[in-house]
């Protein structure tokens, strides 16, 4: 073999070799393909085998041909290797992937409670009537919460009302007021008539807690104080407040019925909205009492600081609860008070 075959020996080996690392799919396969090429019987190391043979100038030729195929497929062996390795690491972390890509954590989007609900449905009918808010405190004295009521100590309808008292040192006076009728002379001592006023609030009694009993309960109360009320406009306003809350067609029945702030007094009861007046499980005869009311007694106008020989006005409280109970067909007071949110959720939606 002269030089020139020599050189052209080692550009085969290195095109060959070059193909065969490139073409290798392994680290092993890189390995086997660099001995080949390099190795001590490989085709680079007989032609440096040769160089001793030859004269200085074609020693010179050949050596620095024979260094550089070393160097081309050495580099490309290392290069093929470290691109290998990658291909290698990849697959390692794309096997062990683990999504840890949670769900984002939704807020719990509150929802109003059904008396909640139903208190803003009450309001919202009064506010359309033409009636205002006045708010009357929860603890009151005995003075507004009975006797101004026409209620005196001795008076058998205390009985009515089993009341609680708190423990307040220098003001045995003090009660938790049993209804939101308290706010009555307030009203009347704040404002002048004509007077239309709404409260709306707890109230406490020492009652046995059954399906329909809280010690503690919510009341609306209607006050309206004018020239010339008369029963027919009290008639008139409870009928377009029943109408409000529980729909377009209800009716509403006034009873006789008696509370020592009113005369002449009433039970209203509205037409049942279940069976809608024919009977059914929820009513009595087709109807169902919602609430207490009556014209207001001239004691009480007097007490509020109102002639009644000039005004005359009427009153209502209504049981929240009871309405919310209707309006949700909820079996059970106790359910409106224990907070639990199986019970709630599905009440989910605003008023
Ligand atoms: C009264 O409280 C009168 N103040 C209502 C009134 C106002 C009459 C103005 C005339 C003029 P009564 O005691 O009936 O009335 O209570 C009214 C409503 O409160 C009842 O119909 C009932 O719905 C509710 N209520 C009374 N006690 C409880 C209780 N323990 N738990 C839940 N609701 C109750």
């Amino acid at each position: 073999m002269d030089v020139r075959e020599a050189l052209r020996a080692l550009e085969d080996a290195t095109r060959r070799g070059l193909d065969e690392v490139l073409a290798a799919t392994s680290l092993e396969d890189v390995e086997r393909a660099e001995k080949s090429a390099l190795g001590r019987k490989g085709p680079v190391a007989e032609v440096q085998r040769m160089l001793g043979t030859l004269p200085e100038d074609d020693r010179r030729t050949l050596g620095r041909a024979v260094n550089e195929a070393f160097e081309t497929l050495r580099t490309a062996a290392a290069e093929r290797s470290a691109s290998l390795r990658g291909d290698v690491e990849r697959g390692i972390v794309e096997r062990d992937r683990v999504d840890v890509t949670l769900p984002g954590r939704r807020p719990a989007r509150g929802t109003l409670h059904p008396m909640t609900q139903t208190e803003r449905h009450v309001l919202d009918a009064l506010f359309g009537l033409g009636y205002r808010l006045m708010d009357a405190p929860e603890i009151d004295s005995d003075w507004y919460v009975f006797e101004s009521l026409n209620i005196p100590p001795d008076h058998p309808a205390r009985t009515m009302q089993d009341t609680l008292y708190p423990v307040t040192p220098g003001r045995p006076d003090l009660v938790l007021r049993t209804h939101t009728s308290n706010v009555q002379v307030r009203a009347m001592e704040a404002l002048e008539p004509p007077i239309y006023v709404v409260t709306l609030g707890r109230c406490f009694r020492r009652d046995v807690p059954d399906s329909t009993h809280s010690p503690v309960f919510d009341q609306a109360e209607i006050l309206a104080v004018d020239e010339g009320l008369s029963l027919a406009d009290m008639r008139g306003t409870l009928e377009a407040f029943a109408r409000a809350v529980f729909g377009p067609e209800q009716r509403i029945r006034l009873r006789p019925g008696y509370f020592p702030f009113v005369e002449p007094g009433a039970e209203v009861d509205v037409s049942c909205f279940v069976c809608g007046g024919t009977g059914c499980g929820v009513c009595e005869e087709g109807w169902i009492e919602i609430l207490g009311a009556g014209m207001v007694h001239p004691r009480v106008l007097r007490a509020g600081g109102v002639d009644p020989e000039r005004y005359t006005g009427f009153a209502a409280g209504l049981g929240m609860d009871r309405v919310a109970m209707l309006r949700h067909a909820i079996p059970d007071i106790r359910l409106l008070y224990e907070g639990d949110l199986r019970m709630l959720h599905q009440f989910a939606r605003s008023a």
